[in-house]
């Protein structure tokens, strides 16, 4: 690729280009996010030769997946790694992404597969120690410690590994461009070229994406459109389970979930994430009220807190950890226009415990119940679980796939199920838990918390 330098001002939060400096990204809006960086015109280059195909001529077979050996890893993936794909794994620094890359590592080499494990960020050596922390073998796993990528793509090309992992994008850059690596050009660029290694020479490429909140750091987010799939880890530092969820999937379905704890020797699968979340729940304290949310195709059980106290300030403060503090704002809104539970002069902090983040609308009933019962002083009961999504009107929408929620609540042994009616006719036969439908917020609070 021959580098023409035209000097341009790159947003490094979301990879815009302006031809002047501008203090604010006109896309984004982020302050001070524009650096100057100077690109290349990157030559088109097709795969030369190929032909259409009709469809039914191609060929391709699910079971050419390749199993990662992590069931939770493989379940995200959609089955398993898909030969020639490329994966991005993101999420913040520290959060364990190459130890998770490096146990798959493991199991693929054991399994037969070579793999290039391509270390930017730490030297062979450190990688190794950590290899042995984990109990792997590193049979078939060829550690790496380059951070210039073409003389990764070339080591590639000779040795033709059938995995290709590089740690990280932002680590590693191409000397055809003058721009630092970490800047969105270098990373551009590079995961173009490690796209037509895994396209063209058929080998999977798994990239480990740092996710920087000041934006210092070209996010992995500009590369989202290019990859195949994109993973993030994610979870609380303080706490030892880590969330990885599919946010895009060329070969599967999205927000698929799995749940790994991390403990002294590397990420465990965690096998039931309802017996995790659940754990330290004290029964019959107001505020607190049990959710059944769907996290791809698999229902969670988590408990949601909510604490409602006089506010002393001004505006009352709104809290929310781990749900969308919109959604918070517009169920206080209902609860007290619609339901008569008075919040105006009230702060409300709402959490989930355990720290996983719920997006799911089906969660809305039961954090409207926890926070009633935060304001009143009463416990739900300790027996129920909610399941529903709250309109303005305070009415009781169904939440998609009710049997599946239904089916691991009576297996965590829950007894009653808070659902809006409308909900029942896809209930599940017999499951061991009683439905009880409920057509608005106000019937729920009589339903659900104590006397
Ligand atoms: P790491 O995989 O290096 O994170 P990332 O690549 O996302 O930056 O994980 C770093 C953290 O994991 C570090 O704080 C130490 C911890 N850790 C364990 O608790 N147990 C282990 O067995 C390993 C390997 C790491
Ligand atoms: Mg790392």
């Amino acid at each position: 690729m021959k580098t023409k330098g035209k000097s341009v001002f790159v947003c490094q939060s979301c990879g815009a280009e302006t031809p002047q400096w501008l203090g604010r990204c006109p896309e984004c809006g982020a302050w001070g996010s524009m650096a100057e960086e100077t690109l290349t015109t990157p030559v088109q280059r097709g795969r030369a030769g190929e032909e259409p195909k009709r469809l039914d001529e191609v060929e391709a077979h699910e079971e050419d997946r390749v199993s990662t050996g992590l069931r939770e890893l493989d379940l995200v993936l959609g089955g398993g790694l898909v030969p020639g794909s490329l994966v991005l794994v993101g999420g913040d620094p520290g959060i364990g992404k190459s130890t998770l890359l490096l146990q798959a590592s493991g199991v693929l080499g054991r399994e037969g597969q070579t793999v290039l494990y391509v270390s930017g960020e730490e030297s062979a050596k450190q990688t190794k120690l950590r290899a042995a922390r984990l109990g792997l073998d590193g049979r078939n796993v060829y550690l790496y410690a380059e951070t210039n990528l073409d003389a990764v793509l070339e080591q590639a090309r000779t040795m033709r590994p059938g995995v290709v992992i590089v740690d990280s994008i932002q680590a590693v850059f191409t000397p055809e461009l003058t721009s630092a690596p970490g800047t969105v050009s270098q990373v551009r660029s590079c995961t173009g070229k490690l796209l037509e290694l895994a396209k063209g020479n058929g080998v999977t490429t798994l990239v480990v994406g740092h996710v920087t909140k000041d934006g210092s750091l070209a996010g992995p987010r500009v590369l989202e459109h290019m990859v195949d799939t994109v993973l993030y880890f994610e979870g609380e530092r303080h706490q030892s389970y880590r969330v990885l969820r599919a946010i895009k999937n060329r070969f599967g379905s999205t927000n698929e979930v799995g749940v790994f704890e991390m403990g002294h020797v590397g990420l465990a699968e965690v096998e039931n994430p309802s017996d995790l979340f659940l754990a330290l729940r004290a029964p019959n304290v107001p505020g607190s009220c049990v959710v059944v949310s769907l996290e791809g195709s698999r229902p969670i059980l988590v408990e949601l807190q909510a604490l409602v106290t006089p506010s002393y300030y001004g505006v009352p403060q709104r809290v929310a950890t781990g749900v969308p503090r919109v959604r918070l704002s517009m169920l206080l809104a209902v609860l007290e226009k619609r339901a008569g539970v008075s919040l105006g002069n009230r702060d409300v902090f709402a959490n989930v415990a355990g720290g996983i983040r719920l997006e799911e609308p089906g969660v809305d009933l039961g954090l409207a119940l926890a926070v009633a019962s935060s304001r009143k002083d009463t416990a739900c009961d300790p027996e129920m679980v909610a399941v529903g999504e709250i309109g303005l009107a305070g009415e009781v929408r169904p939440a998609t796939q009710l049997a599946r929620r239904v089916v691991e609540a009576a297996r965590m042994g829950f007894k009653r199920c808070l659902v809006s009616p409308r909900a029942l006719e896809h209930a599940p036969g017999e499951s061991g838990l009683e439905l009880v439908p409920v057509r608005s917020l106000r019937e729920a609070l009589e339903a659900g918390l104590r006397a």
